[in-house]
């Protein structure tokens, strides 16, 4: 395997995570008794695996054994409200639909009309309405297009259901996480009170729901939630001998590499891939290219980090990298910080929220490299 650090892993390739991979078969053999699949969160950090393991979920479901069709949607943070992703989930369905082996020649001929009715019902000026309008007209979008193609196409084609993935749900705050969480859970809610069985996988930042978690239970009991975290020891290994082969030195390696990365897959697969293309094969010490190694990591990494950052949230993540613990809260800086700066830093992905107002740089090699600079 060769590491792409900027790719979310091949289905095929994908190391590990066995507990959350179970855990979805569990909701998937639900579906299957019930005709309901629960929907499902998967939550984590910028570049843990969220993707990846998004990605092997729909290679699962769209396997024989379950025969779910998946729909893989990345939410950007240009939706600017519920009828924008509304129309653009749609699409999505429809295109997942036209590529799937289940539907037959007919069903396809079908398929191409049925997409020039119903997507084409935007484009009329809305200019002047609120948020609340997008959010009923999306919703009714959804569902009348969803309930007919449930009809027209994924029984006919022998399906069982689908699965929308949203991949980095976050990135859609507008009008409110909250309230986009409820619409949600109110929408595919309908689904299975009616029979039909399309479900959700979202995956978002681990403290998505910690902002709703007090004025929104229902839409977060909705959802099964699976955490990730960075790789264990044994994931770094399995991932290791993937990469570099199953030769002896690689317990070396591998601890060398969980000792750098901490196992966190991104840092892992960029310190891979430039270790394999300096050491060309004689990788047994690995300390020799870590310099080299570490100046890739500032160019194509940190220095992006800090691009999009303010002079003053440079200031205090510099603040964040040289205070005593690596867990601190904005009293404990020796500069002080208006609270904003805090909540930027973390919609960033550079700063954590690791508890109620505790925070940590997103990695120690992050660190590491504020501290030099
Ligand atoms: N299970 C996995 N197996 C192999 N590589 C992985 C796995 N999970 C993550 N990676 C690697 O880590 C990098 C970051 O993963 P990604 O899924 O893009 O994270 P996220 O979506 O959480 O930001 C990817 O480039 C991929 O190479
Ligand atoms: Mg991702």
């Amino acid at each position: 395997m060769v590491p792409e650090p900027n790719f979310p892993a091949r289905p095929d390739e994908f190391i590990g995570r066995n507990n959350q991979i179970e855990a979805f078969r569990e909701v998937l053999a639900q579906g299957l008794l019930t005709g309901r699949t629960p929907s499902f969160a998967v939550l984590g950090d910028w570049g843990v695996g969220k993707s990846s393991l998004l990605l092997k979920y729909s290679a699962i479901c769209s396997g024989q054994d379950y025969a779910i069709l998946p729909v893989f949607f990345s939410v950007s943070t240009e939706l600017a409200d519920y009828k924008r992703f509304a129309e653009g989930l749609l699409d999505t369905f429809a295109r997942a639909l036209e590529t799937s082996d289940s539907l037959t020649t007919r069903l396809r001929g079908e398929l191409q009309k049925w997409k020039l009715s119903k997507l084409s019902i935007g484009g009329v000026s809305l200019n002047r309405q609120g948020p609340e309008f997008f959010l009923s007209s999306g919703t009714a979008i959804l569902k009348h297009a969803l309930h007919d193609a449930w009809r027209h196409f994924i029984r006919p084609a022998q399906l069982k259901g689908a699965i929308f993935f949203l991949d980095d749900l976050h990135n859609f705050f507008y009008p409110g996480a909250q309230g986009i969480a409820l619409a949600l859970r109110d929408q595919f809610q309908e689904f299975a009170i009616h029979g039909v069985n399309y479900s959700l996988c979202f995956s978002a930042r681990s403290d998505y729901f910690s902002d709703i978690r007090s004025f929104a239970e229902p839409a977060v009991r909705f959802y099964d939630k699976v955490y990730l975290s960075s790789f264990t020891p044994q994931e770094t290994d399995e991932y290791t001998a993937a990469v570099f082969g199953d030769s002896v030195q690689i317990r070396h390696v591998s601890s060398w590499l969980y000792e750098k990365t901490f196992g966190h897959p991104y840092f892992l697969a960029f310190v891979s891939r430039q270790l394999l293309s300096l050491a060309q094969g004689h990788v047994s010490e690995p300390e020799r290219y870590w310099p080299a190694i570490f100046k890739r990591l500032e160019q194509e990494k940190f220095r992006s980090d800090l691009a999009h950052v303010t002079e003053r949230e440079v200031q205090l993540l510099r603040d964040v990298a040289n205070a005593p613990i690596e867990e601190i809260g904005p009293r404990e800086l020796s500069n002080q910080y208006e609270r904003k700066y805090f909540s930027r830093l973390t919609e960033k992905a550079l700063l954590l929220r690791v508890g109620r107002g505790r925070y940590q740089l997103y990695h120690p090699l992050f660190r590491l490299f504020l501290k030099e600079g």
